[in-house]
């Protein structure tokens, strides 16, 4: 399937790594298209990430012809201490100089997440000039139980191929989320997964070996350009 795992001590040298792929990615993606288009993870993982972009690595980057997109948003208001959007706000976007009109966040401030879930599908049109959209890196993250992005076991999530944002209700806290689609992940040039700690080993071992995986566990069916790449501590690392 092409996928690729990548090994790391700790967390600081996965995160190190993962940085020197975002910029691998950006300076391709601008010499060839004149813009990187990044989707941003959430949850806890990729927050040392985007430290490093905001810091040793910023300069490696042209923030000017950088656009930033979210995987998934918690429903939550985004000063919330629960909002993805926060924390990609304080450990990274409030530090670069990319420009505002090139961020966009998953809007949580309608009354019914499907209308938000409609607004982030009208943004993705206009930033795509009503093409589907074709990120060229997708940062990826994987719960215990498989979830990636907002794509949860058992909602059905990730068999939806008709749209490109769906409001998901998770058994999880906070429940209402907002998610990409699966056709939008899959859709991307890259993926790149970030997976860390020892809860994960076993579904982990089960996505990268199992090829019926993906009826289980929805980071499984993501394979973007064909692969997806996998950045694992030594705690998560089922090989
Ligand atoms: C979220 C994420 C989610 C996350 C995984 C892993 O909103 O929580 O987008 O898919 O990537 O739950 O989260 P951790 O990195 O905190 O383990």
């Amino acid at each position: 399937m092409g996928d690729t795992v990548a090994v790391f001590p700790t967390l600081e040298e996965l995160s190190h790594a993962a940085a020197r792929a975002v910029v691998a990615a950006a300076g391709a993606a601008i010499a060839q298209r004149g813009r990187f288009t990044l989707v941003l993870a959430g949850g806890r993982t990729p927050k040392a990430l985007y430290q490093l972009l905001a810091g040793d690595y910023r300069a490696q980057i042209d923030w000017s012809k950088v656009y930033l997109f979210w995987g998934d948003e918690r429903y939550v208001p985004h000063n919330d201490p629960q909002s993805n959007t926060r924390m990609a706000r304080e450990a990274l976007i409030g530090h670069v100089p990319v420009p505002a009109e090139q961020v966009f966040p998953m809007e949580t401030g309608y009354g019914n997440p499907e209308t938000a879930a409609r607004a982030y599908e009208s943004a993705l049109s206009a930033a795509f000039r009503g093409a589907r959209p074709d990120f060229d890196l997708v940062l990826l993250g994987m719960g215990a139980d498989g979830h990636t992005a907002s794509l949860f076991p058992g909602t059905g999530a990730e068999r939806v191929q008709d749209r490109w944002v769906i409001p998901v209700r998770a058994n999880v806290a906070p429940p209402l989320r907002l998610s990409l689609t699966l056709p939008l992940l899959t859709g991307a040039r890259q993926a790149l997964f970030l997976v860390t700690g020892e809860d994960k080993r076993s579904v982990l071992q089960a996505v990268l070996t199992d090829a019926q995986a993906g009826e289980r566990y929805p980071a499984a069916l993501v394979h973007a350009a064909g692969h997806a790449h996998w950045y694992v501590d030594a705690a998560a690392n089922p090989l």
